[in-house]
């Protein structure tokens, strides 16, 4: 047994690391079983993706304007208690003021969404389920003198919440460049940027952000550094 022990340690530790080295959930997770600790610990992860297309450069012609676009939820998230600003609009703030962009927040016509963590998880998957489209207050402004356009979100269930799917249906984007970032709680980005390219064929989907809730919401002056060299990568 004692020659054994340090083998099957060892398998463990392996099995693990090739779970870290994941960037993305396989499935959505029901994130009450996602370790308290972990995403915390992760550091925010720019993540390579397979569909960026363009240069960084590229991502910001000269004389362009740029709007960051997010969705986010207060009221009780996971690991963070009842928060008065979603950890993604935190985000989205720090994006938008460190390149000087404009911000716009989607919010729900119909804020039908629950602020117990726990109700709003089984609203939110019930609506994956139904593949529903929930609608969103029509205030959005005219984009089209926007070159560059960031799209955040909290990943729910593993994919983008459904009312952004709302979103993608009506708003036409052709020819932009598509930024996403997430916030998470262990997920990473969840294939944002997949989804995206595939709502947005006729469009340039660049590297995207993935940041831990927590980190946002208690960490922000340690996340800082980390969307500034993101933003300094994609040519910002
Ligand atoms: C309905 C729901 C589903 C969630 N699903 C996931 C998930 O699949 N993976 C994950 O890492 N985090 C998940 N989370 C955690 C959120 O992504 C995380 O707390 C996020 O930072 C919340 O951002 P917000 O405050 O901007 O809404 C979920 C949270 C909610 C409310």
């Amino acid at each position: 047994m004692k020659k054994i022990l340090p083998l099957l340690l060892g398998l463990v530790m392996l099995l693990s690391l090739a779970a870290c080295g994941s960037t993305s959930a396989a499935a959505p997770q029901p994130v009450q079983e996602t370790p308290a600790e972990a995403p915390s610990q992760e550091q925010p992860a720019a993540e390579s993706l397979p569909v960026e297309t363009e240069s960084p450069a590229q991502a910001e012609p000269a004389g362009s304007s740029v709007l960051v676009i997010y969705f986010s939820r207060t009221g009780e998230q996971y690991n963070v208690g009842v928060i008065d600003k979603g950890n993604t609009a935190i985000v989205a703030e720090m994006i938008a003021e460190a390149i000087e962009a404009d911000l716009y927040e989607i919010l729900p016509a119909d804020d039908h969404y629950p602020m117990t963590y726990k109700e709003l998880t089984d609203v939110a998957l019930q609506e994956q389920r139904e593949g529903a489209r929930p609608a969103y207050v029509d205030s959005v402004p005219d984009l089209s003198g926007y070159d560059t356009i960031f799209i955040g979100a909290p990943v729910w269930w593993g994919d983008w919440p459904m009312i952004l799917y709302t979103f993608f249906e009506n708003t036409p984007l052709s020819g932009k460049t598509l930024i996403p970032f997430s916030t998470h709680a262990g997920s990473g980005l969840s294939g944002f940027d997949r989804s995206l390219a595939a709502a947005y064929p006729e469009c340039t989907v660049t590297k995207g952000l993935a940041v831990a809730g927590t980190d946002a919401q208690n960490n922000p002056e340690r996340l800082q550094p980390f969307v500034d060299s993101w933003l300094t990568e994609l040519g910002f």
